[in-house]
Formats: C-alpha cells, sequence, structure tokens
C-alpha cells in the first residue's frame, strides 16, 4: 500500500524521549506491527478530499500512537499477556512503565497535532480519547453482566469507534472539506465494524494469526455481539453463570458458535460497511478513495 512506508519512517521518527526505556517501551510496541489503518485512512481521506495527502502523515502518526498508547494501557487494565504475537509491553516491562510510556504517546499525538494540525482537530482528536475512556469504564464496570446492544454499541462506539472517526474527520479537515462530519460517520461506522469483526474473531479466530489467544472475553467475563445475537436462545441464568466464572465458559463459547453468533456479528459488521460505502458516495472518485473501499473490504475480511 502506497504510503505505508512513508508512514513506518514517520512512526519511528518521531519518537524520540530523552529517557532510554520510554524509547525501548515505545518501541517495542511501535515495532511489532500492526495494521496501521488509522494513518492509512486519514492519508487517504485527506487526498480523496482533494489535498495533497502527504500533508497529513504527521496527523495519521499522532493518530496512531494514540491507538498504541490505549493499547498500552489496555493491557495494563486487563493484566493481559500478549500482544500482537509476542509478550505484552506491561509483561516485559512492567505496569508503571507502560502506562507511563503510554501517556508520552498520547502527549506526543497532542504535540503532533498542534505543530501540524489545528484547533478544530485537537477538539476532534481531545474527544474522541475522553469517548475512548468512558467506553472502558463502561465496559469495566458491566463485566459478569448480561447487556443489551444499546449499552453494547456505546461500549464499542467509545472504545475502538470514534477513533476512527477522528481519522476520518481529521483526514478530511486536513484535506479542506467542509462536509467532514459526513466523513467522521463514516469512520465510526467503519470502527463499529472492525470491534464487531474483533469480537467474533475472539470467539472463532486463530490464535497464531491473531497473535493473542482466543476466547478472553468470556473468560474475561465481557458480553459481545455474538453472545447477544443468540442470548433469546440461551439460558440466561447460566450464561451469567459463565460470566461470573461460576462455569464452563468454553462450553457456552462452542454453544454461541453452533448457534450462529459469529455469522450474525459479522452480518452485523458487513451492514455498517455498507452505511460507510453508502455515505462514501457522496465524496469524489479518485484513486484515495478506490484505497479507502480496499481497506473497508479488508475489515470485513480480515483473519488477524
Ligand atoms: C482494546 O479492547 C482497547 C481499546 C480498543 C481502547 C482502549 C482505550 C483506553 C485504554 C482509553 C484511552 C487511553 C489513551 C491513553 C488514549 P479489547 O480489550 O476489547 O481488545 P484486545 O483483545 O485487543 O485487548
Ligand atoms: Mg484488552
Amino acid at each position: 500500500m502506497k504510503f505505508l512506508d512513508t508512514i513506518e519512517e514517520r512512526l519511528l521518527k518521531e519518537l524520540n524521549p530523552k529517557v532510554k526505556l520510554v524509547l525501548k517501551t515505545g518501541k517495542y510496541i511501535v515495532e511489532s506491527g500492526g495494521k496501521r489503518l488509522r494513518p492509512l485512512f486519514t492519508v487517504l481521506t485527506c487526498g480523496m478530499c482533494g489535498q495533497e495527502p502527504e500533508r497529513a502523515v504527521p496527523l495519521g502518526v499522532g493518530l496512531e500512537y494514540i491507538h498504541v498508547a490505549s493499547l498500552l494501557h489496555d493491557d495494563v487494565v486487563d493484566g493481559a499477556e500478549r500482544r500482537r504475537g509476542k509478550k505484552s509491553a506491561n509483561l516485559v516491562f512492567g505496569n508503571g512503565v507502560a502506562v507511563l510510556t503510554g501517556d508520552y504517546m498520547y502527549a506526543k499525538a497532542l504535540h503532533l497535532f498542534s505543530t501540524y494540525g489545528n484547533v478544530e482537530m485537537i477538539k476532534l482528536v481531545s474527544q474522541a480519547v475522553m469517548d475512548m475512556a468512558e467506553g472502558q469504564v463502561l465496559e469495566i464496570s458491566k463485566v459478569g453482566d448480561i447487556i443489551s446492544e444499546e449499552e453494547y454499541f456505546q461500549i464499542i462506539d467509545g472504545k475502538t469507534a470514534v477513533l476512527f472517526g477522528a481519522c476520518f474527520g481529521v483526514g478530511a479537515l486536513a484535506g479542506s472539506c467542509k462536509n467532514w462530519e459526513k466523513l467522521y460517520e463514516v469512520g465510526l461506522r467503519i470502527g463499529r465494524a472492525f470491534q464487531l469483526i474483533d469480537d467474533a474473531l475472539d470467539y472463532e479466530g486463530n490464535p497464531e494469526t491473531l497473535g493473542k489467544p482466543v476466547g478472553n472475553d468470556l473468560k474475561e467475563g465481557k458480553c459481545t455481539y455474538p453472545l447477544i445475537s443468540v442470548l433469546e436462545l440461551l439460558d440466561k441464568e447460566e450464561v451469567k453463570k459463565a460470566l461470573r466464572g461460576l462455569s464452563d465458559y468454553e462450553t457456552l463459547r462452542q454453544k454461541v458458535i453452533e448457534l450462529g453468533g459469529v455469522e450474525k456479528t459479522k452480518e452485523r459488521a458487513k451492514k455498517e460497511l455498507k452505511m460507510a460505502k453508502e455515505i462514501l458516495k457522496g465524496f469524489p472518485e479518485n484513486e484515495y478513495k478506490k484505497d479507502i473501499l480496499g481497506l473497508i473490504d479488508f475489515v470485513i475480511n480480515r483473519n488477524i
């Protein structure tokens, strides 16, 4: 993909803390891979809107730093041991170093926005991070409980979708697009689809290709879309027991798969992407838009 090398280069170049351990921890997570969907969407949206896509590279890099910061924090919150096929940073460097490196990367992102962006973008991005933190807290507060579809979308909009929304919003603003709110919605819907697929993969993905174990959500007591979509076919008391660690979550995981929960989740993700594509019809046809559409297809077909 065009721009990927430029993004990778800039991701490492902008990471320049004075303290070696911050650099080591930051590099550890940045170099462990990642699909770079957020910076790619940012740069391509700017190009689609008619401005030089390169001008959005440092902004896309900032958004990837925010994503990485959120993963560093999330792995501490979840007590995770694996991320992107390697030991998680909290396991290697300790919780304190992982959290503080996350703080560094988040502040670095805002610094990049103050240099290469504008106040409107900073407003958009900082609102997204507030929503992310709220989404995460909401998720934690519901651990062990059955939640409604509405609550599920409130959680995933916060923890994942708003950052994709911000990528499209920032790309549109960098591309001088007056209609940037529409593109924010495109990102929001792509982000929802992304998290729905993530939740489907947690039920039946391959831990080797995913780089993290599967079945984690149920194990951690999280009620996600695959389960919600087949809930009416299940005994709710049994489900609660599994979510609270009082019965075997593996049996429930198999049942959800057998009842079609994973398929239903993928269908729901497809619906979001269809709506995203519908909105995109109102924007210029060019090579950048073609690449955006290609990445959307990747989101739905991914197994990583
Ligand atoms: C992974 O979810 C977590 C996120 C997508 C968002 C985490 C957000 C925060 C910690 C708040 C924002 C903080 C900063 C510093 C920007 P998951 O646990 O469902 O997925 P996983 O299996 O990949 O861990
Ligand atoms: Mg997690």
